[in-house]
């Protein structure tokens, strides 16, 4: 039996470790957090993050050999086995801000490990970090005062929100990076992949360098955002040519080469991801003097800026050139379906730019409405859960989130409760454009022929 532990008890951390204990039950995992509060929702029946599967997960491994806690030192005495999943955000301040990764959390978090422990540990980096950032933490942990030895392997965390529980149980790979070169990097290395060996099969275990398993991270962030921003400028010239995004979608993804997954065009991409990690990526490439690396990689985030401003300037244009005093009611609040997060939605920068232009903005989504009254705090914005008391007497519908329940409702009882002409601008092509068409809305999807009455006249 190991002692197993998370530091991190956030949206990676949390299911990770859960996941661990449920697949190990011969092993202690336990899960620590500086944050009181959400330990104690950890501890609760209403858990801190909403994923599907999770709830039924913690109910049977909570009090069995999962244990949440907030005393860190006793929590890193006991552990053979650190995993850090602490925050890695963008910096804020001084060098890099605006781009480079912030690693306080990270740093700290080595500093409490060597502090509180007695014996040699094995360290797991969860958290997305800048390549090499390994070494630090080697350094910092391998005091030359001090008998104990850590190793620092880099294990970067796939899992999407919202599949988090599926991504973790039937991983497409995990990615274990040490040092080959001495041997205590080798055991460390087969100690970790021991306990994914539970429930992975070997030839999804892939070990390499740690520098490669940090840089794969950022990578696959990068090729995966690149990926949403090609499809969706590929949805602009569809605008303009009468080509339709999805057609275009479904003929070049049967293409094995590349592959008919992540091809959905919308609104932009959103989550703490995508855009932290490519800003960190042009941050390294500016670092090691490659501009034109750099160039590359900040045009995906810049291209996802325009994609989400061409929806609030399409917005503006169709409803005559003014919104102001117009009730647009948003259609989901998160960056993707299946999860509360908001965290850098493009639901956020679209309710910025329509208060702007004075327009009166009513936010509806099942899961998210108590982050997004986080993120529009001291904003004139209005929250309603239910989406047919949100519609009454408004102008507009924009659809900003996928989730099942938009494509389930009635358009009628919609159509009817608004003012005319009753506009819907789907950012996330779900709706049954042609049905609303005939009820009389106006549609206008992404990368798509708009559906207008007036043009039709
Ligand atoms: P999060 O903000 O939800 O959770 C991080 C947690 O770490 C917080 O609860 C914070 O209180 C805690 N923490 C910070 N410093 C600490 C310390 N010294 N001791 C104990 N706890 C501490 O973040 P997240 O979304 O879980 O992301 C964590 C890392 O994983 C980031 O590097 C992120 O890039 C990466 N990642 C995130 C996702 C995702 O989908 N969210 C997926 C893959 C990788
Ligand atoms: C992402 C990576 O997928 C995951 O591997 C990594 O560990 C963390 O970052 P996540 O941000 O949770 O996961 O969600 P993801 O499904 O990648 O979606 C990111 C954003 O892109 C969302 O706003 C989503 O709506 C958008 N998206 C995704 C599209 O607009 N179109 C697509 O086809 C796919």
């Amino acid at each position: 039996m190991r002692n197993i532990l998370g530091i991190g008890a956030g949206y990676v951390g949390g299911p990770t470790m859960a996941v661990i204990a449920d697949q190990c039950p011969e092993h202690k995992v336990t899960v620590v957090d500086i944050n009181h509060a959400k330990i104690d929702a950890w501890n609760s029946d209403q858990l801190p993050i909403f994923e599907p599967g999770l709830d039924d997960l913690i109910q049977r491994v909570r009090g069995r050999n999962l244990f949440f806690t907030t005393d860190v030192e006793q929590a890193i005495r006991e552990a053979d086995i650190i995993f850090v999943s602490v925050n890695t955000p963008t910096k804020t301040y001084g060098e890099g801000a605006g781009l480079a990764a912030d690693l306080q959390f990270w740093e700290k978090t080595a500093r409490q490990i060597r502090e509180f422990s007695s014996e040699s540990k094995i360290v797991v980096e969860k958290s997305t970090v800048p390549v090499r950032t390994a070494v630090a933490m080697e350094r910092i942990l391998n005091d030359k005062d001090s008998d104990l030895h850590f190793d620092v392997l880099s294990c970067p965390e796939f899992l999407a929100e919202g599949t988090a529980i599926r991504d973790l149980e039937e991983p497409d790979r995990v990615l274990i990076g040490g040092r080959h070169e001495t041997e205590s990097g080798r055991a460390a290395m087969q100690t970790l992949h021991d306990i994914f060996a539970h429930w992975v099969p070997p030839e999804r275990i892939l070990h390499s360098n740690v520098w490669s398993a940090e840089l794969s991270k950022l990578a696959s962030n990068a090729f995966l955002a690149q990926r949403v921003s090609s499809i969706n400028a590929i949805s602009a010239i569809c605008e303009k040519t009468q080509a339709d995004i999805s057609e275009v979608s479904r003929a070049i993804g049967l293409d094995q080469r590349i592959g008919s997954r992540f091809l959905n065009a919308s609104v932009g991409f959103g989550g703490s991801c995508f855009k932290k990690d490519l800003l960190n990526l042009v941050y390294l490439c500016r670092f090691y003097g490659l501009e034109e690396a750099a160039e590359y990689w900040m045009w995906v985030v810049k291209f996802n800026e325009y994609q989400m401003n061409r929806f609030v300037d399409r917005i503006l244009r169709k409803m005559f050139n003014t919104i102001n005093g117009k009730r647009i009611v948003l259609f989901g609040f998160a960056f993707k379906a299946n999860t509360g997060d908001t965290r850098e939605s493009p639901a956020i920068h679209v309710t910025h730019r329509l208060l702007e232009e004075r327009a009166e903005v009513v936010i509806t989504d099942p899961r998210a409405i108590p982050n997004a009254r986080k993120d529009l705090q001291g904003c004139n914005a209005t929250f309603c859960e239910d989406p047919y008391e949100a519609v009454q007497g408004a102008h507009a519908i924009a659809v900003m989130t996928e989730w099942d329940l938009y494509r389930q409702l009635d358009y009628q009882r919609i159509y009817d409760a608004m003012e005319k002409p009753a506009f819907v601008f789907d950012g996330r092509n779900i709706l049954d454009h042609q049905g609303l068409f005939e009820m009389g809305f106006h549609v206008f999807p992404i990368g798509k022929q708009a559906l207008s009455h007036f043009s039709n006249r």
